[in-house]
């Protein structure tokens, strides 16, 4: 095992036992003030991060880029970090059961370069796990993405929240020509099912999407096999930074990214 491997295992067991804890004690929703990222901070979100930073920083050479603390640690690190202690905090603060934390290590400036990243679902425990020397895992088992290439057996999650009518009327030819359209919530493990093909497609085309929320699963989803772009079909390329917003198309295989790519351009 990698030291990084152990690093952040160790940081999702952490945050494992914060969310065990808050659930119970039922303290996890309290509001504590707002994060790097613009959102409201819950007491979950802080003290998961907190444990995630304590962990991480036994390495040296990191800057971190971390939904509620931003952006710290020297620019000129060879590893940057980039955290979200709590994806899908709305559902975690109703109870719905699909949320994880996610943490990405890069070398480097762009999502391409994330070298090691792991997603924990903290509902069941699943970790997913991924380097860039290697292949994507769930528990320790390696998982590929979905072989369905048609748009009408295809299982497609697409994140609607917060957007226009102008957006949503784009997505008609996309969502109108698949078999299923879902959206769970928390779209770092909506990636990591789409990894393991759970899912075949996942588009979030609303330019909301952070860093945050996309730099561990996007490596796990390429090393199992997905296919990713932004909406026009070409390679993503966010600043790695607290306030970056973007879109993403993904699928679990080439032939369908194209034809889902193709549907959201004739919207
Ligand atoms: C959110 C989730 C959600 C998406 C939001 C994200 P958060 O992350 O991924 O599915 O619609 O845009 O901000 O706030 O729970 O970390
Ligand atoms: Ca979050």
């Amino acid at each position: 095992m990698t030291e990084w491997e152990s690093l952040l295992k160790e940081a999702a067991e952490r945050v494992q036992d914060v969310r065990d804890r808050l659930l119970v004690s039922q303290e996890g929703n309290e509001e504590v003030g707002e994060g790097a990222g613009g959102d409201t901070t819950m007491r979950v979100d802080k003290e998961a991060e907190e444990e995630i930073i304590e962990v991480v920083g036994q390495k040296g050479d990191v800057r971190l880029v971390a939904e509620e603390k931003g952006e710290s640690g020297p620019k000129d690190a060879r590893w940057t970090v980039v955290i979200d202690p709590i994806d899908g905090s709305s559902n975690f603060s109703r109870q719905i059961p699909f949320y994880c934390t996610s943490i990405a290590v890069l070398e480097g400036d762009t999502l391409d370069d994330a070298s090691h990243a792991i997603v924990r679902n903290l509902v069941s425990g699943d970790v997913y796990y991924a380097e860039a020397a290697g292949y994507a895992t769930k528990n320790g088992s390696e998982i590929h993405s979905s072989r369905v290439t048609e748009l009408r057996e295809a299982m497609v999650g697409v994140d609607l929240s917060k957007t226009s009518l102008a957006i949503v009327e784009s997505l008609n030819p996309l969502i109108s020509s698949v078999r299923r359209q879902l959206h769970f919530g928390a779209n770092a493990l909506e990636t990591c099912f789409l990894a393991e093909g759970k899912i075949d497609g996942f588009a979030d085309v609303r330019g909301k999407i952070r860093v945050m929320d996309m730099a561990a699963a996007y490596l796990i989803g390429r090393q199992a096999g997905a296919v990713f772009s932004d909406r026009e079909g070409r390679p993503v390329k966010p600043t790695i930074s607290v306030k970056e917003r973007f879109s993403i198309v993904g699928a679990g295989n080439k032939t369908l990214h194209g034809k889902m790519v193709e549907k959201l351009k004739a919207g």
